[in-house]
């Protein structure tokens, strides 16, 4: 290893980024775990980010995650970014080579999947088909996870309906395209309900959706994550559907960050969820 030391250092770059709570996760598990480095929050306006990307290797930085507004742009500037990321149009982690190159990962599709199969172990990929609520990047991730997971068919509803259809036409799999409203025609015989659209979002409208169609066994995750319970989640609850929280999604993709950077696998404990839901 050519590192000048032991200290390894990560951030998340973002703008704004003040908000992230991934300093307070990544930091949590480097206590936990007795590794000297550190994470920090990395505020990048969206012209610097090419220059905060390449500096990372000058730096020594063992990686990054990359969010909001640069995923896209951190998929174009990777040097090496791997087909996930390819097929998802998006980069949320870096992890810098040792000749200083950039490695573009994806862990938003496997964050939703591990959260989901924690949060709910008794479901399965072959349950049924899903419904996935939105077309942005975050659905991307979703339906890209459901596909490779062997969902048998996703049903795709957004309130724009050509970005579902460009969803669907760029990531493939047994994805199907619905008018939004048509809730009736989707949840009936789904086993799987996702929203990924900002409804539901502290200062949003809640997601206005009649479940009456949705079966007694279906889960239904959301992945906002303020509040924790949304309005769909209290809804599904209240009608005996399992729900899946957004906060786990969140937990789970710094997982295989944190391992790639740092070396070790850490845990989504109760214990660390209850420290970030606290801060919510
Ligand atoms: P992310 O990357 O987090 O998924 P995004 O790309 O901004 O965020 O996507 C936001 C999603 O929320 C989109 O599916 C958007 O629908 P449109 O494609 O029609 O814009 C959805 N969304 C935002 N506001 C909405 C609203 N008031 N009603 C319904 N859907 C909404």
């Amino acid at each position: 290893m050519a590192h000048e030391n032991l200290f390894r250092a990560a951030g998340v770059i973002g703008w704004p980024v003040a908000h992230s709570r991934s300093p307070r996760l990544h930091g949590y598990w480097l206590a936990r775990h007795g590794i000297a480095g550190a994470y920090l929050p990395l505020p990048v306006r969206p012209d610097r980010i090419e220059a905060a990307l390449r500096g990372l290797a000058a730096l020594g930085f063992a990686g990054a995650n990359v969010t909001v507004p640069h995923k896209q742009a951190a998929l174009a500037l990777a040097d090496h970014p791997d087909a996930l990321a390819r097929r998802i149009g998006a980069v949320n982690l870096i992890v810098v080579r040792e000749d200083g190159s950039l490695e573009g990962r994806n862990t938003d599709a496997a964050g939703f999947l591990d959260s989901l199969r924690a949060g709910c172990p008794s479901w399965r990929a072959a349950d049924g088909p899903a419904v996935v609520l939105g077309a942005g990047g975050a659905a991307r991730a979703v339906v890209a996870a459901l596909s490779d997971a062997g969902v048998p068919a996703i049903c795709l509803l957004n309130r724009t309906r050509a970005h579902a259809e460009t969803l669907a036409a760029s990531l493939g799999g047994p994805v199907a395209v619905l008018d939004w409203g048509r809730w009736a025609a989707a949840l009936d015989g789904a086993a799987l309900l996702v929203n990924t659209t900002v409804l539901g979002m502290a200062g949003q409208a809640p997601l206005a959706i009649d479940l009456a169609a949705l079966p007694r066994a279906a889960v239904v995750c959301d992945i906002v994550y303020v509040p924790l319970e949304t309005p769909l989640l209290a809804a599904a609850r209240a009608r005996g559907n399992p729900v899946v929280d957004g906060l786990g999604m969140l937990l789970h993709q710094a997982v295989p960050a944190f391992k790639a950077w740092f070396g070790v696998r850490p845990e989504v404990t109760a214990e660390v969820r209850a420290l970030i839901a606290a801060t919510l």
